[in-house]
């Protein structure tokens, strides 16, 4: 079966937990795509040339411990708004939703540019404050710098040319806001479990 559920959506929404409960509860491959992105920032800052560095990229520069840090963030989605590191990384995305017995990838652009024929789509979001408050839980630091950064990341997600962040005309809306990380990952394995095929 080849089965794709993209979820998009800003930074720490939820998207990650979701679909690491997508992947555990239906046996899908799971791809972290921000991971990429963040891999190539790395690399950008050790000196190297945005497109060389994605077109490159091994599967020990996904094992880096440095990857989740607010920084590494930012690296991300600077690096992010090229069109070549974008391009250089289409076709592994691509390949990897089409794993046979379903796949499930989290990022910014699967549902509207990587993956728009996916079975099921959701895009999740939450306030900019709840968000701020989520990562600043994992990271420490200055709450305000924190919510700075956070905006920052939104507004050059947002705004770039290429593959911005926006939710396909088809997406199914989860804000977590207000929502228990239990009752959204309901929501998503409910729209899920009714668009998949009987088996
Ligand atoms: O975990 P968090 O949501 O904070 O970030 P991430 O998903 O690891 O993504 C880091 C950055 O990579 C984002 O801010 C985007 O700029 C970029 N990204 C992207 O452009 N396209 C994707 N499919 C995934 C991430």
């Amino acid at each position: 079966m080849i089965f794709t559920v993209a979820i998009d959506g800003p930074a720490a929404a939820g998207k990650g937990t979701i679909s690491r409960a997508v992947a555990a509860r239906f046996g899908f491959a799971h791809l972290d795509t921000g991971l990429l992105y963040r891999a190539v920032g790395a690399r950008v800052r050790a000196g190297e040339e945005p497109g060389a560095a994605a077109r490159d990229l091994r599967p020990e520069d996904l094992a880096r411990p440095d990857l989740r840090t607010l920084e590494a963030g930012t690296a991300a989605s600077r690096v992010a708004a090229l069109p070549e590191v974008r391009a250089a990384l289409v076709d592994f995305q691509r390949r990897f939703a089409r794993t046979p017995g379903g796949a499930v990838l989290d990022g910014r652009d699967i549902g509207t540019v990587i993956c728009p024929a996916a079975e099921v789509k959701l895009y999740v979001t939450a306030s900019a404050e709840t968000r701020a408050h989520r990562r600043w839980l994992e990271t420490g630091g200055d709450p305000a710098e924190v919510l700075a950064q956070v905006r920052e990341r939104d507004a050059r997600d947002m705004g770039r040319a290429d593959a911005p962040l926006r939710p396909a005309a088809d997406a199914v809306l989860i804000d977590t806001t207000d929502l228990s990380i239990e009752a959204a990952i309901a929501r998503a394995l409910d729209e899920i479990a009714a668009r998949l095929p009987s088996r």
